[in-house]
């Protein structure tokens, strides 16, 4: 089948990794400092939506479960999103307080992931975030029952439609349901593409504080 992306094309489907690579000196000690570096290094670079992130949640009895959702911000306690309380990943979040993410940023070959138990933020968080988005981001987000089901497009927009009437020209103030986590990374992996797939890996296990190991490829 011409143009179809069959099994060889796929696996003909390589970049060289040759690159300056990842070593103990540059990484630190620090994981989040690393972390904070990255993210500087691909917002120079323009890597589109740098903040975009796989996030992996279970259920109790270990069904996963993976969705992209933006870091909205980094600090020495960990990552924070935010999202509906009431979505799958919520439910499953309050049931197992745990979770993975990563980051791939394909243009500089790099790649984070980050394990770790997870905390709903603080309501003045939450709140001061909510008030920063844009109006119509607000009222999204009072008419949405995020990851539940509706009949069909129109009947998400006659909900919308009605959340902005039922707000009219008051300030949108932040549902219950919608709010921000934040992930207490326990590991942080960072991995860097090189030459002939002899990548670097490097990973920080917090126990009484960070602790490096070099993993193989
Ligand atoms: C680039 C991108 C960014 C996204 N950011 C968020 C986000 O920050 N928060 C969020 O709730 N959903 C975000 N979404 C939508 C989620 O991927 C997902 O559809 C939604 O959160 C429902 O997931 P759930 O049903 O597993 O809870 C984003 C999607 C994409 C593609």
């Amino acid at each position: 089948m011409t143009g179809s992306l069959d099994a060889a094309r796929l696996a003909a489907m390589r970049s060289e990794y040759e690159n300056a690579g990842l070593d103990e000196g540059t990484a630190g000690d620090d994981p989040m400092d690393l972390l904070r570096r990255w993210l500087d290094d691909v917002v120079d670079a323009q890597v589109p939506e740098p903040n975009a992130m796989a996030l992996a949640t279970a259920t109790l009895d270990g069904l996963p479960s993976v969705r992209t959702v933006l870091m909205k911000g980094l600090d020495d306690r960990g990552i924070t999103f935010f999202t509906h309380y009431s979505s799958r990943k919520g439910v499953e979040l309050a049931a197992n307080p745990r979770a993975a993410a990563t980051l791939l940023w394909h243009p500089v070959q790099r790649q984070v992931r980050l394990e770790g138990r997870v905390e709903r933020l603080p309501e003045e968080e939450s709140d001061a975030y909510f008030a920063s988005r844009p109006r119509g981001a607000q009222l999204g987000a009072v008419a949405s029952h995020q990851s539940r089901p509706v009949a069909d497009r129109a009947a998400l927009e006659e909900q919308v439609r009605e959340a902005t009437e039922r707000a009219g020209d008051a300030e949108v103030r932040r549902p219950s349901t919608w709010g921000g986590y934040l992930l207490v990374p326990t590991t942080i992996e960072f991995w860097h593409g090189r030459r002939n797939r002899v990548h670097d890996r490097l990973l920080f296990r917090h126990e009484d504080g960070w602790h490096r190991t070099r993993l193989q490829p």
